[in-house]
């Protein structure tokens, strides 16, 4: 099943899709709650309104904790907030008719390669002449993502990060077809929904990727040893290197399936980079289907 957003106000639009799993999808619709928030009108698509109660249920709760924080001693005005991001916010099951007005699509639907070339290719067939694809993906090429359709100048990559409502991040990617009006565009639509972008080109991981996967892994290979136990490397990057999470707490929230994705699809491309070797214990946690905090076990458990 599938889900998707689209923000008439600024008339942008964008989809999540995810495969069994309810909770692997919640870090993507915060990308339509930042939005949302940010004064455009997002409309949540998806086939089936089940998932898309539990989205609008999920994004109720995130504001909730945001608003929270923000108006600790101004409840009303949070309510109000709110109340008004809400607002922005309506779901459809009709993702061809949502498209038709919409300038920015914003995928974010599960990491695979077909599904998404297919849902670009049939979106193209829909979506304005002027209208901007982007991809929230974190593994796979948007060079690849973009020949799916006849608009690659129109084409670029927006990675959020977890937890998108806390992190202030966006990275903005260029393919070397991507216009400089598009990269412009993207550039400012994460400004207009108060995240700091930075740019870069199109390499897997792109920045934050590139360096904090490959820093998981070893963390991994390190327990994998006997070198350390999981709790001491946490308690030592830390303590000792100032990072809010640990590794093992780190992948437990990112997901050990999307950690498996990012770091399969980067061995495909670079078989004998070792930073980009698969691990053994990874790889077990996700077959017995330990994903980390969304399924109550990873790494660590969770109640
Ligand atoms: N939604 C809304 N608000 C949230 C939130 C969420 N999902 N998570 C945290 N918050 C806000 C709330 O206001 C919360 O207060 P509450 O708990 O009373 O509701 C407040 O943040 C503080 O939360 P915590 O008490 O859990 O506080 P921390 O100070 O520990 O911060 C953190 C949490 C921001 C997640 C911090 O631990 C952190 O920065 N961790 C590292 C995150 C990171 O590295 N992210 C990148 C992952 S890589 C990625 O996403 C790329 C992808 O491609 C894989």
């Amino acid at each position: 099943s599938w889900a998707s957003a689209c923000l008439n106000c600024n008339k942008m639009y964008g989809w999540l899709l995810y495969d069994n799993d309810v909770e692997s999808f919640s870090f993507f619709f915060f990308n339509f709650q930042v939005a949302a928030a940010s004064g455009h009108t997002v409309v949540l698509v998806d086939q089936s309104d089940e998932i898309l109660k539990k989205s609008t249920k999920g994004i109720e709760e995130s504001l909730k904790r945001v608003t929270k924080k923000k108006f600790a001693d101004k409840p009303e005005a949070g309510a109000e907030f709110i109340e008004k991001t809400l607002k922005n916010l309506t779901t459809s099951t009709d993702a061809v008719a949502v498209v038709h007005s919409t300038d920015l699509v914003i995928e974010a639907i599960v990491e695979n390669q077909e599904i998404k070339n297919e849902l670009f290719k049939r979106l193209d067939k829909f979506a304005p002449e002027h209208t901007i694809f982007a991809s929230n993906t974190s593994s796979l090429q948007i060079t690849q993502l973009a020949n799916s359709t006849t608009r690659q100048d129109r084409f670029g990559g927006l990675h959020f990060f977890n937890p998108v409502p806390m992190m202030k991040l966006v990275e903005v990617i260029k393919t070397p077809m991507t216009s400089q009006k598009t990269f412009e565009s993207l550039v400012d639509f994460s400004k207009a929904v108060g995240k700091s972008p930075v740019s870069c080109k199109d390499t897997p991981g792109f920045i934050v990727n590139r360096l904090l996967v490959p820093y998981m892994m070893e963390a991994v290979r390190l327990f994998e040893r006997g070198d350390a136990s999981k709790e001491d490397i946490d308690v030592a990057m830390k303590l000792g290197a100032g990072y809010p999470m640990g590794p093992f707490e780190l992948l437990d929230y990112v997901g050990l399936d999307t950690s498996k994705y990012i770091i399969d699809g980067w061995h495909s491309l670079e078989p004998n980079n070792p930073l980009f070797a698969p691990s053994p214990l990874l790889n077990k946690l996700v077959e017995e289907k330990k994903l980390g905090k969304k399924t109550g076990e990873g790494f660590y458990k969770y109640k």
